[in-house]
């Protein structure tokens, strides 16, 4: 932020001086710049697109007319009111670990293997202080969520590793290419430099390719890990955003074979202290205000520890009863997943044919609310400067607000990620429209 550069900080800590003069994404100030003039085609039509944020406006209107059913129909319980367990209301860990038995896992999930924080970003910040001392190392994939950096080092001052799999799109199918040796040569040159892998993380479906891991890759992987010694966290967070891959207008991008499971399947068959899985309701249930995360595992003294730390990231009791509420009602659970792949699915199909048309490459998407693509061949210079002068010029000039490549730490520049989900079909239509007329007329 701006007026950031200009205040004395000397007042803070070394921490608070670091926060307070760092930006925690880059593409913050054009978003709420965006946000504050969007595209209406009758009162704004020369508004601003920001499909840059991860959310899933699509299925807004069927989470937010359910809770407010709840709210409506039922009394609001005495416990609401009062303290409960750091790791979540027993009852609604019960309902939680239910739910996830059947839609998430396929496997089962006991409410004791669980602990609620406030979203995600809790989750990571509460699992990495317990898992990891400062200055260990946890390795990610390439390109990766960027807000990893700040949710992992922040608080518990844990490193992050990019590990590098390909470099063009296109060694890149819907399966992650990611394989047991990209861990043993992060393992040598971390050896190398002094530094220990503490945790191996994946996100599954992923942010922002939508690749997913195949369970054979899973288990190695799991395997790997258990024999070094290394936490391995699968973040399953949009694991119920699929794309159906069966769509006649999408096949074609899905040649590889390889059968999916959740991570959980995996914990369940190794038994191992290793291993553990995130999910929140943010995205899949469009939730992302809400702030509901998840972590489950097997591991007795790791949920220990989370109870004390979790503390200060609980969720708030009215959260977890009227969300538990909406989860009892598996007939509308059951509705509401078939309902978010298809709209994430038709969404996607619409960005992807956009960019067939102008012959710009992707990630075959399973799953996730993203589209991760190649603007290479329009940069004017192959240099970080370069990508941002594109994405910069894009928004200017069409009012389309792409994520940048920028903090995915992905070594290729020009790829950027497009959010499909965080408009009404219409208006990314429009924004589509916009985006081709500006690449071709480059
Ligand atoms: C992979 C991943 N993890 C965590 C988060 C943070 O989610 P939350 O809003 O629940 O904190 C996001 C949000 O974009 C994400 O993409």
């Amino acid at each position: 932020m701006d007026n950031n550069k200009t205040i004395d900080t000397t007042s803070l800590s070394l921490r608070g001086q670091d926060l307070a003069s760092t930006s925690a994404r880059v593409d913050f100030e054009l978003f709420m710049e965006a946000v504050q003039n969007l595209y209406c085609p009758d009162q704004n039509p020369a508004g601003a697109f920001p499909l840059n944020v991860a959310e899933n406006t699509l299925m807004i209107p069927d989470v937010k007319e359910r809770l407010e059913q709840v709210l409506n129909n039922h009394k609001i319980p005495e416990w609401v009111f009062k303290y409960t367990d750091p790791k979540g209301h027993p009852e609604v860990r019960e309902i939680l670990a239910g739910f996830m038995e059947k839609h998430l896992c396929k496997c089962p999930v006991s409410p004791d293997s669980i602990c609620f924080s406030a979203g995600a970003a809790a989750t990571i910040e509460a699992s990495s202080f317990v898992l990891a001392n400062a200055g260990d190392v946890v390795a990610i994939p390439a390109p990766a969520y960027p807000m990893y950096t700040n949710d992992l080092g922040v608080k518990s001052g844990v490193l992050r590793y990019d590990l590098q799999t390909h470099y063009h799109l296109n060694e890149h199918g819907s399966i992650s290419p990611l394989t047991t040796a990209n861990l043993d040569s992060a393992w040598a040159e971390l050896n190398a430099r002094g530094q220990g892998l503490k945790i191996v993380l994946l996100t599954s479906p992923d942010n922002p390719t939508g690749c997913m891991y195949s369970e054979g890759q899973l288990k190695s992987i799991a395997q790997w890990c258990i024999a070094h010694k290394v936490h391995l966290i699968v973040n399953e967070i949009y694991g119920l955003s699929l794309i159906d891959i069966t769509d006649e207008d999408l096949q074609h991008d899905y040649p590889e074979e390889a059968s999916l499971c959740s991570f959980a399947q995996i914990m369940a068959e190794l038994q191992s202290d290793y291993l553990h899985l995130w999910y929140a309701l943010s995205k899949d249930f469009a939730m992302s205000g809400l702030r509901f995360g998840i972590v489950h595992s097997l591991n007795q003294a790791f949920l220990n520890s989370l109870g004390n730390a979790n503390i200060p990231h609980m969720v708030s009791n009215l959260n977890q009863w009227g969300v538990s509420e909406m989860m009892k009602d598996s007939n509308f659970i059951e509705h509401y997943i078939l309902e978010n792949k298809k709209r994430v699915t038709q969404s996607y199909k619409l960005v992807v044919a956009a960019l067939n048309k102008i012959g710009v490459s992707y990630i075959p998407s399973r799953g996730s609310l993203f589209v991760w693509a190649d603007f290479s061949k329009y940069l004017k210079e192959d240099s970080a400067q370069g990508q941002e002068n594109l994405w910069i010029d894009i928004y200017r000039k069409t009012g389309v607000l792409l994520t940048p490549g920028a903090g995915f730490q992905h070594q290729k520049k020009g790829l950027f990620r497009i959010v499909h989900t965080a408009l009404p079909t219409a208006h990314l239509e429009e924004a589509m429209e916009r985006m081709l007329a500006y690449f071709r007329s480059l």
